[in-house]
């Protein structure tokens, strides 16, 4: 067979970056222009998947068409068959690739792919829906990767994509950031004229691929607080409070370590494995190094044995009974500790990512209620408001020998 060589353009160094350090599910945040489709044609044409399906999604079929010219013309030289109609090539190493908008309702019915590419992910109104009823399962039977490329557009689900990519827990996940100038071949020149025409905001999202938060946020000002060092054991003549979430199914339970007299995050300990003595004794652990004066532990389900095990144990544990109307309250008083700057914390993604998303959404009853959007987990919140609402109480002698 005659040797074909396809000529893809020699990628830019942040693209390379990535490629090298690519896990199964791969969350880029690009500014404009920075090389995004680029990159994803060029992840078409890989040795793992020549001979594979692969599926590329874009959110609209404008945007469709666009790429379709590009990669139809790159990939003309390993190319055997092309219908133009159903937007698809067939090399001749054995590979398929498939376009696909996501504005059709039939896309991708019945497909398996070893790759999808999803192109501007940011821009698709329900990606949530999109990855787990279209994109996931297409992937179930190559045990296949994806790649979605995008500038963001706010606190959405692909930032949501993009915060699990940066937890360490979630270890098939991958997030990278850059700004526009990442690609050395758009013009300094031009960036400052963008700079100096645009919205501080636009500028930060479209150029920096900053996610830019929206108005509806809960806590304010979180980045300015998140300047803490962690420590790994307390220090003599401090006193700290503990604040404990525990997992539930298929959330993490969270132990947070509060310095009550700095007022500030300093430790925190996040596991998901729910099992009842792994529970037990990382407390226990964390208790030795830190000696809380107290620990506010949520009641709920979970917690109740767990609380009065580590009660007949001589732990100080404070029960927390969660309703919507105590769950307020100790929201109330973080953010307002955000707000106001008199809180620190430690400068940990998970954490930060989890403040910022946190939304309020009001009941019909006029109440607010407040939670993590779709998708989302606030193990992180609820620990620390607990072992906030703890600081503020332990002021008061009173309160000791109250339940809550
Ligand atoms: N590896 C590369 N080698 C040469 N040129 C490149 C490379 N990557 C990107 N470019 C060029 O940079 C420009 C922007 O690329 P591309 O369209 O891929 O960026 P993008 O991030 O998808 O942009 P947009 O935000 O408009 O969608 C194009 O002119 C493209 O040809
Ligand atoms: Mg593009």
């Amino acid at each position: 067979m005659p040797t074909l060589t396809l000529t893809l353009p020699k990628r830019l160094d942040w693209q390379q970056q990535i490629v090298r350090e690519a896990r199964r599910f791969n969350v880029v945040n690009i500014g404009r222009r920075a090389g995004k489709t680029t990159l994803g044609i060029d992840r078409c044409a890989t040795r793992e998947t020549l001979g594979y399906p692969v599926g590329w999604f874009s959110p609209t079929y404008r945007m469709l068409i666009e790429v379709w010219r590009n990669a139809e013309r790159i990939l003309e030289p390993i190319t055997a068959r092309k219908s133009v109609q159903d937007h698809r090539l067939e090399f001749v190493t054995g590979g398929v690739l498939e376009f696909w908008s996501l504005d059709d309702p039939n896309v991708a019915r019945g497909r398996k792919y070893k790759r999808v590419i999803i192109d501007e992910a940011a821009m698709i109104p329900s990606l949530q829906d999109a990855w787990n009823y279209v994109l996931r399962p297409t992937l179930a039977d190559y045990k296949g990767d994806a790649w979605f490329l995008s500038t963001p557009k706010g606190l959405n689900f692909f930032w949501q994509m993009w915060q699990w990519g940066q937890d360490s827990a979630m270890s098939e996940w991958a997030s990278w950031k850059m700004p526009t100038t990442a690609n050395p071949l758009i013009p300094l020149s031009e960036v400052d004229a963008m700079r100096a025409s645009m919205p501080e905001r636009v500028f930060a999202q479209e150029i920096l691929a900053d996610f830019v938060e929206d108005a509806a946020g809960v806590f304010r000002r979180v980045r300015d607080a998140a300047t803490v060092e962690s420590i790994d054991r307390g220090k003599v003549g401090e006193q700290y409070l503990f604040g404990v979430d525990f997992g539930k199914h298929e959330d993490f339970t969270v132990i947070t370590v509060v310095d009550v007299r700095h007022k500030a995050l300093v430790c925190m300990d996040r596991f998901n494995q729910i099992d009842y003595h792994i529970q037990m004794n990382r407390l226990h652990e964390l208790y030795q190094r830190f000696k809380p004066v107290v620990i506010v532990a949520e009641r709920n389900s979970m917690g109740d044995p767990l609380i009065e095990q580590l009660q007949r144990q001589g732990l100080p544990v404070w029960p927390f009974t969660t309703t919507n109307a105590t769950k307020t309250e100790a929201i109330d008083a973080l953010s307002l500790a955000f707000e106001r700057g008199e809180i620190g914390i430690l400068n940990d993604p998970v954490l930060v990512g989890e403040l910022l998303a946190y939304t309020m959404e009001r009941l019909p009853s006029g109440n607010f209620r407040y939670g993590a959007p779709d998708g989302g987990h606030d193990d992180c919140v609820m620990s620390l408001a607990l072992a906030w609402w703890g600081a503020s109480n332990t002021q008061r002698p009173r309160a000791r020998s109250k339940e809550y």
